[in-house]
Order: structure tokens, then C-alpha cells, then sequence
């Protein structure tokens, strides 16, 4: 059989996770949701989910993946009963529906670099609104701009892990990094911009209900890349002396960082423009523009090179994300299926083409596609964040949890733990750890859950 890809070092085991983790979540997704959520107090929702379930959770996921070392169905079957294979397969329709949607706000960005080049963003706050409203109700350019974003997902995966992902994930993430620092500074500079920064560190318990529980549960998965099935898959590819606790906290750490910079660089500027918090997913695209313009108004061609260099990074932050929802697919029918690489890429390009045409319409040009009275893509949205990707991590735990061998799961959990902590503290974490997976994890979940549909 093929030798299967490595990641090379430890840095780019971390970057190209993180890579995952990092993207639109954090920049296009988190923004939006905090703003019809209620700011702070959403914001502390979700890191509590984030430091409760979602590092617990990314544990998991790392320790069937590096177990089995192969794709995700096959992993949950070798961790556990060949009948947990089902929670892969959840996962890699999980993952696939989520690149058909993510692809068409990637698209947008695409579409935001080329109108920033061409300098067509430079306008008063009503016309960057109305540049927006005019290109999403296009019925061709915003299809295009998704189905390209597809495709070139495609090219990188169909190369194989070590040359597309590791590579790409290594030189931009750091860049993406600096270039949000020096946004936030901007946009925290502009007049009345501290009503938003109220708004992000101020919360107002009054905005509590079951539904932003849900909606911080579903961001923080989303956010992590959790519940699909990608952890696991970029797992297999770890070497066996990976500490996954440790990569599990780095990541997640560096992803929500990410994620509060990004609401330091969109609320403050919005509430200086006068762009309602609330705007949903058009948020960022017509809040930026003004950023790069006023914020550096007395030299112009400076806002014009750092909104270029904004909408470049944040398409490769976008596609390292979208290469590892690709991965989990292409492993599978690769690996099962016996597919070549190439063939296995193109079953999954297929389906999110499809995908994404449709979503793309549903919030454009054809307002009729339309299912439970959404948009199709805020329903693949709503489905997958709140609903499949909780349900992926609720299931991972109660398999991990309660039916494999405890020796196998804490041999696992223990092989990376090579720092000089002694074996006490190694075993004291792992005794936390699977506390959670066993007990507070499930229990959070299904609460969450039960709440929603009324039981409770
Ligand atoms: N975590 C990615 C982001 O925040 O943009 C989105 C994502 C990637 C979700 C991979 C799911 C996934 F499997």
C-alpha cells in the first residue's frame, strides 16, 4: 500500500491544523454571530464552550486519528466497533455540506480582492452597502467566484498533503496575524469606535437565552473545525509523539485570539460608520471598506495596499480551511474506495460545485430556494453548526468515553506527553480529560440540545 503523506516538523503539525481552525470562522462567521447574539455576553458563551467541550472534544478527535492512522471512517471503526464507522461517514457529509456554503463566502472574498485591486470599494457607507447588495443579487458573478474557490481547493488537495497543505499553511497564517493587529489599532482609532469596544467587553446578561447558547456551541465547533471529522483526519497524519493535549490548547488558544481580534477590527469601525451590529453575514464585507478608507484617509494608497493585502490573506485563511474539509472526503474515497487521489478529489469537488451553485442562488438571485423558511445556505449553515457538529462531538465522546478500552485511550493519550512534567501530572490531566469526555461533554451537549427542542 501507498506510503501515507507526515506533516515534515512539529511547527507545521500546529500551523497546518491551525490552518483548519483559522478562517472565515474567526473573521466572516464569529463577527456576525456576536453581533445578532448580543456581544460580550456571547463572547463569554463561547469561550466557555471553547475551554469546556471544545478543547476536550479536539483531544478526541486527535487521539482516533493519530490512533488509526487512516481516514475517518476507518478510524472510529479500528478505535472502536467496526459500527462506530458511522460517525466518520457523519462526518465526511458534514464536512462536504460545509465546504458547498463556505465556498460561497470564500468567493465573495475572492471577489473583494479583485474589486480592491480594481479600487472599486472607495465610496460613502452607503454605497459599499449597495455594492454588496448589487454583487451578491448577481446570478452569475458570485456562482463563479464559489465554484472557482472549489476548484482551487481542488488543485491543492489533489497534490497530496505534503505539498499543498503543509506549504501553503506555513508562510501565511503568521502574516494574516500581524496584518489583523494593525486593522484593530485602525478601526479602534476611528471616531466613536469605543461603542464598539463596549459593545465586545461589556455584556449584558439580559441578552441570555437558550438559542445563544446554541448558536456560541455551534460557533465554537465551527470555529475549531470540530464535529466533522477533520481533526481526526489531520491527526492521522501526526507523528507519534505529538503531545495532543498540548497541539489541542495552542490551537485553540491561537483560534479564538483570532477570532477577538477580528471583532476588535469590525464593531468598532461598524459603530463609527453607523453598519448595525446585527447586519448577519453581509457584516464584514460592508464594514471593512470603510475601515481601509477612513482609517487611513490622509494617505490613501496606503488603505489601498492594506485592503488588497487583507482580502489576500484572508482568501488563503479561507482556503487552508477549505483544504481540510476537502481532505476528509478525499482520505476516504481514496483509501476505501480505492480510488486514485486525483478521482477521490474529484467526487467531493463534484458535490460542493453543486452545492455551492445552489447557496449561492438561495441568497441571491433565486430567493425561492428556500427550506424550514431559510435561505438554502443559512440552512446548511444552521443544519451543520448547530446541529451536525454538535451531534459528531457528542457522539465521539460517548464512543471514546464509554465504549473502548480505557488502557488503549490513555496509551494514546499519554505517547506525546514527552515534556518534563512528571508522570503524575501526565496522568492527573488524562483523569481531567476523560472526565470531560465522559461526563461534561456529553451532558453539556445534550442539555443544549434538549433545551432547544423544548423538552426542558
Ligand atoms: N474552522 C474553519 C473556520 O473557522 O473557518 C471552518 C471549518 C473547517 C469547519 C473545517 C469545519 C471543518 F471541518
Amino acid at each position: 500500500m501507498e506510503q501515507r503523506g507526515v506533516f515534515g516538523s512539529r511547527l507545521a503539525i500546529v500551523l497546518a491544523t491551525a490552518g483548519s481552525a483559522v478562517g472565515l470562522g474567526n473573521v466572516w462567521r464569529f463577527p456576525f454571530m456576536t453581533g445578532q447574539n448580543g456581544g460580550a455576553v456571547f463572547i463569554l458563551i463561547y469561550f466557555a464552550c471553547v475551554l469546556l467541550l471544545g478543547i476536550p472534544g479536539m483531544v478526541s478527535e486527535f487521539v482516533i486519528g493519530r490512533h488509526a492512522q487512516s481516514n475517518a471512517a476507518r478510524a472510529y471503526g479500528s478505535m472502536g466497533h467496526r459500527s462506530w464507522r458511522f460517525i466518520g461517514y457523519l462526518g465526511i457529509l458534514t464536512s462536504t455540506i460545509i465546504l458547498g456554503f463556505y465556498a460561497v463566502v470564500a468567493g465573495w472574498c475572492l471577489q473583494y480582492l479583485f474589486a480592491s485591486v480594481a479600487g472599486q470599494l472607495t465610496g460613502d457607507a452607503a454605497y459599499v452597502i449597495r455594492y454588496f447588495q448589487t454583487f451578491s443579487a448577481d446570478p452569475i458573478k458570485p456562482c463563479l467566484w464559489g465554484v472557482a474557490f472549489v476548484l482551487i481547493t481542488h488543485l491543492v488537495v489533489s497534490k497530496g498533503v505534503n505539498d499543498g497543505i503543509e506549504r501553503a499553511s506555513k508562510l501565511l497564517m503568521p502574516l494574516l496575524l500581524i496584518l489583523l493587529v494593525v486593522l484593530v489599532v485602525a478601526s479602534c482609532m476611528l471616531p466613536g469606535a469605543y461603542r464598539g469596544v463596549e459593545f465586545l467587553l461589556k455584556p449584558d446578561f439580559s441578552k441570555v437565552s437558550g438559542n445563544v447558547f446554541l448558536e456560541a456551541l455551534g460557533q465554537a465547533f465551527f470555529s475549531l473545525s470540530l464535529g466533522t471529522a477533520c481533526l481526526c483526519t489531520y491527526a492521522s497524519y501526526f507523528k507519534r509523539d505529538t503531545d495532543l493535549l498540548r497541539s489541542a490548547t495552542q490551537i485553540a488558544l491561537l483560534d479564538s485570539g483570532i477570532a477577538i481580534l477580528a471583532g476588535l477590527m469590525i464593531f468598532p469601525a461598524a459603530f463609527s460608520v453607523g453598519v448595525q451590529p446585527d447586519s448577519g453575514p453581509s457584516l464584514i464585507f460592508i464594514t471593512l471598506p470603510n475601515v481601509f478608507q477612513e482609517a487611513f484617509g490622509a494617505v490613501p494608497v496606503v488603505g489601498y495596499f492594506i485592503s488588497i493585502l487583507f482580502y489576500a490573506l484572508l482568501v488563503f485563511a479561507a482556503l487552508t480551511s477549505t483544504i481540510s474539509m476537502h481532505e476528509i472526503g478525499t482520505a476516504f474515497f481514496h483509501e476505501e474506495l480505492h480510488l486514485s487521489r486525483r478521482r477521490a478529489a474529484w467526487v467531493i469537488t463534484g458535490a460542493c460545485v453543486l452545492l455551492a451553485v445552489i447557496c449561492s442562488l438561495s441568497v441571491g438571485a433565486y430567493d425561492g430556494l428556500r427550506l424550514f423558511d431559510m435561505p438554502l445556505m443559512d440552512f446548511c449553515d444552521f443544519l451543520t453548526a448547530q446541529f451536525m457538529l454538535p451531534a459528531g462531538a457528542f457522539l465521539t465522546s460517548i464512543m471514546l468515553g464509554w465504549f473502548v478500552s480505557r488502557r488503549l485511550v490513555q496509551e494514546e493519550f499519554l505517547m506525546g506527553q514527552t515534556h518534563d512534567t512528571s508522570r503524575m501530572v501526565k496522568r492527573a490531566f488524562f483523569h481531567i480529560w476523560l472526565f470531560s469526555v465522559r461526563f461534561v461533554v456529553p451532558i453539556c451537549i445534550l442539555l443544549i440540545f434538549l433545551h432547544q427542542f423544548g423538552v426542558i
